[in-house]
């Protein structure tokens, strides 16, 4: 599919290459800049490193910072650091004093959700009274990146280069008028800049909250595994962690990146997508993106009216509308401004927004019939770090040949922490029966509504969930598990069986993995990625195709 997409641009993108540079300015071009400069590389012999030129001064390391336990208050993500260092216009209808990049869906930079948005009024990720954090595990996606090669930012641009070659061209004035000299200039797939600092961020704030659980491995004598996946942004992303959590240069030293790869037909966990085959097909795991797009339709006919008054020569659709606002995204998360911001008012971006918790709800939430299968594969390593069981069984993406060898697979860490994409994220959190984030039932595809389920505080850029194991003087038994989101800790007395409802989001280690054995039992990856069947779009599947 996305091939098919791919040789349909080739002819546009291979004359693009040929044309001058004073015709690659046409509206809609597309051009690329390439830094370094062919040939050049760094000379360590003129400019030699640390090690090199001695002399370092003072090297006493300090104790490991211990924030989760130690610190007052919690460090929110909010405001404007979540987009820093980005420029983001107030909408179109005036200034309505709101952050629109919290309207972006999975272009959204993440920020801090408050727990009470899931019903915990009154806890925080900070280690509850009595309670010290044992070990983590982090699930994190990679920060902002460039769209698609061929998805609809490309197709918009291509279609202005078009228009520009008709007789009589285009005309913009008004709002649109800066559309007359618009290029574009992301490039596709890659980590962006302000994509690379969120991961960075993310990695220095886990070491300020849990750097302490490095002593373990001190004590053990072996370093941490952090797993990751091939693509170029994967690797950057874990990487861009690591220097955050590390430091530069010695997260080069200092923990063992696992890149795995992601590719058809191979066992992955962080890429199931790969091998289940259904997760692809439009009638069962895309049933999301459908129903988002024919949302779309409706939702913005009078944006549609009032652009269509300020440009001829071009027909502007809904599909260009949701076009135009991913750029509005994808041009200040790459280039930190897009001129595309300001053309749309607040409930613009309120249905952009729905248009992506349509998507992701239906996609790879409980909306899903292929979700949980997606996620078995993380879900099933997850049950095998916390009961310390080698060898998960690889009936789903599981890769044996990895998962089987401790070197890869290591089950005695105080720390985890492995990096994948939004919609693997959500597929796990599905497995997992997260369903807090899923308490208000299916959405409604016809017409917004207020729901649990946003895809800007579930599925944004460089989102991650963190799961806490507690030992706890004040609870039975002392061994507790708790699941934060974005820093919202999630409620999960409705997510497994034996777990009460607790202030903190706490419940028993023992119970949780004992439901969570169960989900694993339970989620039919061969029926779901694999069977023939035609999914219901509106329908709550907890994430199955086969239940029951
Ligand atoms: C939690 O706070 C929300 C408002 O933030 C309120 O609507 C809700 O009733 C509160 N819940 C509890 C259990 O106090
Ligand atoms: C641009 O025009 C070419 C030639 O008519 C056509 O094949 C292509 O689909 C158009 N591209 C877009 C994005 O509309
Ligand atoms: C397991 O993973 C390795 C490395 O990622 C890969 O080369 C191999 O093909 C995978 N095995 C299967 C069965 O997919
Ligand atoms: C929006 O416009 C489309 C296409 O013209 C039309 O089919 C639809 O009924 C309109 N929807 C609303 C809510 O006005
Ligand atoms: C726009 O739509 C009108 C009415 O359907 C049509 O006559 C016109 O050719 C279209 N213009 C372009 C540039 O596609
Ligand atoms: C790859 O996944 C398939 C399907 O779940 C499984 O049958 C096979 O054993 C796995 N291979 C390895 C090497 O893990
Ligand atoms: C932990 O696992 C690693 C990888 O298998 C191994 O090298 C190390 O010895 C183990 N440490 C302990 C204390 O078991
Ligand atoms: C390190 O952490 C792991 C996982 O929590 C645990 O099994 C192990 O006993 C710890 N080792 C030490 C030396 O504290
Ligand atoms: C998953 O959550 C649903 C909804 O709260 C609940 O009915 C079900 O029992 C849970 N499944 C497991 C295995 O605990
Ligand atoms: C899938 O099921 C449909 C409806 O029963 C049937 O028409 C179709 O041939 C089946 N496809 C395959 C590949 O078995």
């Amino acid at each position: 599919m996305m091939l098919l997409v791919l040789l349909g641009l080739l002819p546009y993108l291979a004359s693009a290459v040929v044309l001058d540079k004073k015709a690659e300015a046409y509206v809609g071009s597309t051009t690329s800049d390439i830094f370094p400069p062919t040939g050049t590389k760094v000379n360590s012999d003129l400019f030699p490193g640390e090690t090199g030129v001695g002399y370092p001064g003072v090297t006493v390391t300090g104790v490991e910072p211990a924030a989760v336990q130690t610190a007052a208050s919690y460090a929110y993500n909010t405001g404007s650091l979540s987009s820093y260092p980005l420029v983001v216009d107030q909408p179109e209808d005036g200034d309505q004093n709101i952050d629109i990049s919290k309207y972006w869906g999975n272009l959204s930079p993440w920020y801090s959700v408050p727990s009470s948005f899931y019903g915990l009024n009154d806890t925080t990720p900070l280690a509850p009274e009595g309670c010290s954090v044992t070990q983590v595990h982090l699930l994190y996606r990679h920060g902002a990146r460039y769209p698609t090669s061929g998805s609809a930012p490309y197709q918009f641009s291509g279609k202005m280069a078009n228009a520009t070659k008709q007789q009589g061209g285009f005309n913009a004035w008004g709002e649109l008028e800066f559309l007359n000299d618009w290029t574009f200039k992301l490039g596709a797939e890659l980590l962006t800049v302000s994509g690379r600092l969120q991961n960075f961020a993310l990695g220095a704030a886990f070491r300020q909250q849990y750097g302490y659980l490095l002593n373990n491995f001190t004590e053990q004598g072996t370093l941490p595994v952090f797993r990751t996946e091939s693509q170029d942004r994967m690797v950057k992303t874990a990487e861009n962690f690591a220097a955050g959590m590390f430091g530069v240069p010695e997260y080069m030293d200092q923990v063992n990146i696992e890149i795995m790869v992601e590719t058809s037909g191979v066992n992955n966990t962080g890429a199931p997508y790969e091998t289940c085959t259904n997760s692809n097909v439009a009638s069962r795991g895309s049933i999301g993106s459908t129903a988002a797009n024919a949302f779309a339709k409706n939702a913005f006919n009078g944006t549609i009216d009032r652009l269509q008054g300020q440009i001829t020569g071009v027909n502007i659709t809904s599909t260009d509308i949701i076009a135009m606002l991913q750029l509005c995204s994808y041009e200040t998360d790459a280039l930190g401004y897009s001129a595309f911001c300001k053309l749309f008012t607040k409930e613009d971006f309120e249905n952009y927004e729905y248009y992506y918790d349509i998507s992701f709800y239906y996609n790879n939430g409980a909306g899903s019939p292929v979700a949980a299968a997606q996620g078995k594969g993380f879900l099933s390593e997850f049950v095998a770090r916390f009961t310390q069981t080698p060898n998960p069984a690889a009936d789903n993406s599981i890769n044996s040949t990895l998962d089987n060898n401790p070197t890869y697979f290591p089950l005695n860490q105080s720390i985890y922490a492995d990096a994948t994409h939004e919609v693997i994220l959500l597929d796990t959190f599905t497995a997992l029966n997260l369903s807090a984030l899923f308490s208000s039932g299916p959405l409604p595809t016809d017409k917004r509504t207020q729901s649990s389920f946003k895809a800007s505080q579930v599925v944004p850029f460089a989102t991650h969930l963190v799961i806490q194991v507690l030992e706890c003087q004040n609870t039975s038994p002392s061994k507790q598990i708790r699941f934060i989101l974005n820093d919202a800790v999630l409620p999960i007395d409705q997510s497994y069986e034996g777990c009460e409802w607790n202030k903190d989001g706490l419940c028993s280690f023992d119970n949780v993995v004992r439901a969570l054995q169960q989900r694993v039992e339970e989620i039919d990856w061969e029926y779901d990625c694999h069977g023939n069947y035609t999914a219901v779009l509106g329908k709550d599947y907890n994430g199955r195709a086969r239940r029951g």
